[in-house]
Parts: C-alpha cells; sequence; structure tokens
C-alpha cells in the first residue's frame, strides 16, 4: 500500500488512537509533512512558525507579569530567532554566538537604539564567561548572570558596564536536566555576594535561577520564588535598593506527553506566588526554551534498512542520534516515532544510520509491522536542544530544514 493511500484513512479516521492526530499542530498535517518530504527529501526537520507564535502567545497570556527572554540555546535557528523577535520577546543567550543572532537583527538601528535594545531585552545567562567574552559584551552595556566571587572580579575587570544578576541555586528535583550542581550560588552566601560587588562598585540589579529544564514538579517554582523574595527582603533591609530584577529562568515543560499538566496550571502556581511575595517595582523575568520551541517542529526520517535482531523487529532509518535525534544522548529527552502508514504493530527498535552502536532511537515504540524501505517515519515535538547539537559524524549530514507557516 502506498503512503498517501494509507493517509487517506488516517484523515478520515482521526479518532484512531495508532495515529494520535489530534496531538499534530493542526497547520502541519501528515499531508503537509509527505508533500515536503516529497519536494525536499529526507531526513527533514520541519519548523512550523505558527506554533512558534502561539506558544509565546500562551506563555504572554498565563504570565503577564513575566517577559519571556527565549533561551536560543534551546534551538538557535535564525529563523526561529526572527519570528520570536517579531512575536516581541527578549533573549537569553549565552555565548558570543548566539549575542551575534540577537544583534544581527538590530542592524536597521543606530548604534544608540541597538545598545538601548540590547540593553532592554538582551540577558547574558551563562553565569561562568570567558574574559574575551565580557570585553565583547562590555559596550552593550548588557544584563550578565554570576554566582561566585571569581566571577566578580572578572567582571570588575573585562565589563564594568555590565549590570549584574545574581543566579541562586535552587531544587531541580524531578527536572528532566539537572543544571544546580553546575551554576547557582549557595543561597546562604547570596547577600555578602551581592555586597561583594556593590563594594567593587559594580551594580546587582537582580536574582535569577532555574529550577531544571522540562520541570514538572511545580513546587521547584514555588520554592524558588520565596527564596528569592527572602533574599530580596535582606538586601533591601541592608539599605541595598537596586535589586529590581527576578529572573525565573527556564525549565517550563513542554507537553510531551499526558503526564505533564497543562502550563496554565503551572502559571497559576506561579502568579499566586509573585503576587504573594515579589514587591510590585521589581520586575519579572524569564528565560523560557524548550517550551516555546519543543511543539513547533516535527522530523520526518526515512527506513533505510530492515533487520530482525535476536526475534525483533528492527529498522534503520536515515536519522539518528548524532543528528535530529541527538536530544536522546544530551537532553535525556525521549521522542517516539510514528509512521505515515496503518498496519498490525509490535515493539520495535529503531537504529540511526551511523556504524556506531550507541545510534539508537528507540527500543520500545510500536510500529506497524509492514513498514518498508522506503518508507517515512516521522517524530512529533522535537524542536528544543534537537538539531542544535548534531554533527556529520561517519558522513551523514543534518536533517535538512524546512519552514512552514512564516
Ligand atoms: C541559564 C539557562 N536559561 C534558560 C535555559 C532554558 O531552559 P528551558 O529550555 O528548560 O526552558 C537554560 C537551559 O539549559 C539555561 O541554562
Amino acid at each position: 500500500m502506498n503512503q498517501s493511500a494509507c493517509l487517506k484513512n488516517y484523515s478520515e479516521d482521526s479518532d484512531s488512537s495508532a495515529f494520535h492526530q489530534a496531538k499534530i499542530p493542526p497547520t502541519v498535517t501528515p499531508e503537509t509533512l509527505l508533500e515536503l518530504a516529497a519536494t525536499h527529501g529526507t531526513p527533514l526537520f520541519v519548523i512550523d512558525h505558527q506554533e512558534l507564535r502561539k506558544n509565546y502567545a500562551t506563555f504572554q497570556k498565563y504570565l503577564p507579569r513575566v517577559q519571556a527572554y527565549y533561551a536560543i540555546k534551546a534551538n538557535p535557528d535564525p529563523a526561529i530567532v526572527q519570528t520570536l523577535f517579531n512575536a516581541g520577546a527578549s533573549f537569553d543567550v549565552s555565548s558570543i554566538a548566539e549575542f551575534q543572532l540577537v544583534h544581527a537583527l538590530l542592524q536597521d538601528l543606530s548604534p544608540e537604539e541597538q545598545q538601548d535594545w540590547i540593553w532592554n531585552k538582551v540577558i547574558y545567562a551563562h553565569p561562568i564567561k570567558a574574559t574575551e567574552t565580557l570585553t565583547t559584551l562590555n559596550q552593550y552595556k548588557p544584563l550578565v548572570t554570576f554566582d561566585n566571587r571569581e566571577e566578580i572580579d572578572k567582571i570588575k575587570k573585562y565589563a564594568p558596564d555590565a549590570g549584574l544578576v545574581l543566579r541562586l541555586r535552587v531544587s531541580n528535583a524531578g527536572a528532566m536536566v539537572e543544571l544546580s550542581s553546575k551554576f547557582g550560588a549557595d543561597p546562604a552566601e547570596a547577600v555578602a555576594l551581592i555586597m561583594e560587588a556593590e563594594q567593587q562598585g559594580l551594580t546587582v540589579e537582580g536574582l535569577s535561577f532555574h529550577v531544571g529544564s522540562q520541570t514538572t514538579n511545580f513546587e521547584n517554582y514555588v520554592q524558588a520564588i520565596d527564596l528569592a523574595a527572602l533574599i530580596f527582603k535582606q538586601v533591601r533591609a541592608q539599605g541595598y535598593s537596586k535589586m529590581n530584577l527576578l529572573d525565573i529562568g527556564g525549565g517550563f515543560p513542554a507537553p510531551y506527553d499526558a503526564s505533564v499538566q497543562p502550563f496554565s496550571e503551572l502559571a497559576k502556581r506561579i502568579n499566586a506566588e509573585l503576587e504573594r511575595l515579589i514587591p510590585k517595582d521589581v520586575q519579572i523575568i524569564a528565560e523560557p526554551g524548550r517550551f516555546l520551541v519543543a511543539t513547533a517542529a516535527i522530523a520526518v526520517s526515512k527506513i533505510i534498512g530492515k533487520a530482525i535482531r535476536h526475534g525483533k523487529l528492527c529498522y534503520y532509518i536515515n536519522d539518528g542520534v548524532y543528528h535530529t535525534f541527538s536530544g536522546i544522548i544530551f537532553d535525556h529527552c525521549q521522542y517516539h516515532l510514528e509512521a505515515f502508514k496503518d498496519g498490525p504493530s509490535e515493539i520495535c527498535t529503531v537504529f540511526g544510520p551511523t556504524c556506531d552502536g550507541l545510534d539508537v532511537i528507540t527500543m520500545t515504540d510500536e510500529l506497524p509491522s509492514n513498514l518498508e524501505c522506503d518508507d517515512l517515519l516521522y517524530s512529533r515535538n522535537i524542536g528544543a536542544y534537537s538539531g542544535a547539537t548534531s554533527t556529520y559524524f561517519n558522513g551523514f549530514p543534518p536533517a535538512t530544514v524546512v519552514h512552514v507557516n512564516r
């Protein structure tokens, strides 16, 4: 049976649980994916800009007091940065290359306007910065995060015009990606660090934290806001009145599966805590990455081989963990593969195209057993931390990127 014939069933049988059709962004139908694959070949990485705009609008709707700074590391595709820029986003950058992606969008502005824009809408959110990075950034008087004394000395020497934001270590319990062992000041040292920076003639403008990426444990946000509120109080009680910014970081979970509670529920908890504890004169920002981009991309790959190994059906496809599926390794994320064709299904192993035994996409997905070479598969919700770490390992090129609904 050819794929479009199967697709007809697919469309007619929209409730079929085998295909999860309702979860595909309505703007990118399976028909669209097949057409794009026919035009551009595979592997393909389809970015839906309508979904990006929708996610940004959702974020701002449910967290009206919070300005979203898109964390570019989640997906640095320049077209994504452009779409979120057009939608009104600010940006979290964590390298000079990411900073330049934003800077490139400001070319029509005068140098003074560029500086003003960067000052108002960019945070350099990596607490550890190379000295040459600080030197490059200093002319823009950026906001930069820090979490230790050594970094204060570096900032004083190489970026004395920067505004500082102290990153706190907070609980990352239950997050898919843990960050608290690598970054964040011990809360007990927070006031001393702020005073140390002040003594060196620097200005600490606020506090930040990151509760861990894909945090489904909403209590992390509640505890972190409570902690930040306490430190605001302590610092103000010491007569330091220059702190007027709270950065609640990233971590907002993408709806990878039904176990993830709706964003509106998380927003309710955050809003209540901000309302209760954070003074009105404090500006609130956040650094969402995954939440904005995860659902905005779909990967389409092609079956290039089929074998039975140890009694189990194995498919080999032309994309893998060295490419679009790199998030399996680096992001601890599991993406599900789905077929365009119908048929009796069984639990399969799906391998990527390289010679490396590590190149395994899934050992547990249920797929039709009647798929053949050249049939296509797709994987939804693959926009975050996926192609961002793609390589040319073994000579296999990364997927072609196609933009829809731009
Ligand atoms: C400093 C910082 N901000 C924001 C993010 C984005 O996090 P998420 O994609 O979980 O929203 C990260 C991710 O590692 C980060 O390290």
